[in-house]
């Protein structure tokens, strides 16, 4: 049975000041606990407020929202994987729907991506899922799209490396609209992911945690950690909100996986 991992990815909103306000509230009421996961993305400029707010909490990690594919250079605005890593983070997210929808990356990119990760000791936590017009087209769509986004961001990883990685679903019609896949829709989906992750690696792939992500809230979390399948969530909205995610995390037990090892 795997550790649920719960994530919260808190976008480009909690600058400094708001994410150690927020630290602050949520450590007050969250004890250290082994049973479980928890990750923080905040943005890169309040990383180190969060980080020094979160003081000494082996239970809990801190990764990067985005990383540049280079290791360094003259890419005004970025952040390589090396600097993540040295300040502290030991995760990033790749492949993200906002990053591929809004910014235009593509399945290359994240590959990419997920090597410079990989090179600078950083986990890729490598984002996949359909959109609407994807999903409507049918499940056969789904099944192709999810695969190939899984397929082109894992190949320039080792198969070790691969099978270090997390993956997420986040089925782009879900995120942000507060219309969220049922456990059955995620079951479906994280079954194709496993499946693919077991022709891809073998055995090894066992051990790769597989989240859902898309309107994930207090009030579904369970339910959808529940799903078999399902080794975790990845929330962006209702994650915002120290009480609220506070929540979601208690909502998380370890039998909750519905993946035995
Ligand atoms: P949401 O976002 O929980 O606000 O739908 C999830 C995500 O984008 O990771």
């Amino acid at each position: 049975m795997k550790t649920p991992i719960l994530a919260a990815n808190w976008k480009m909103n909690h600058g400094p000041s708001a994410a150690a306000d927020f630290m602050r509230t949520f450590l007050a009421s969250y004890p250290r606990q082994y049973d479980r996961t928890v990750l923080f993305f905040p943005p890169a400029l309040a990383f180190h407020a969060a980080q020094e707010a979160l003081d000494d909490r082996p239970d809990i990690q801190l990764g990067v929202q985005n990383i540049h594919s280079a290791d360094n250079g003259a890419f005004t605005g970025e952040n390589s994987a090396a600097m993540a890593r040295d300040a502290g983070a030991h995760l990033v997210l790749v492949g993200h729907s906002e990053r591929r929808h809004v910014f235009g990356e593509t399945d290359e990119q994240c590959a990419e991506k997920c090597a410079a990760a990989e090179r600078a000791g950083l986990t890729p936590l490598l984002c996949v899922g359909e959109t609407l017009e994807q999903r409507e087209r049918g499940f056969d769509e789904v099944k192709a799209v999810v695969s190939r986004q899984l397929r082109v961001g894992l190949s320039k990883l080792s198969p070790g490396d691969a099978a270090d990685t997390l993956i997420a679903y986040e089925p782009v019609w879900a995120i942000g609209t507060g219309k969220n896949a049922t456990p059955e829709d995620a079951s479906e989906v994280h079954a194709v992911i496993r499946r693919e992750l077991r022709e891809m690696l073998g055995e090894r792939s066992g051990a790769v945690h597989i989240l859902y992500g898309g309107s994930v809230n207090p009030g579904n979390a369970e339910s959808l950690l529940k799903a078999s399948d399902v080794d975790g969530l990845l929330v962006g909205g209702a994650s915002l909100d120290a009480n609220s995610w506070l929540a979601i995390v208690q909502s998380a037990r370890e039998e909750s996986s519905g993946e035995i090892d």
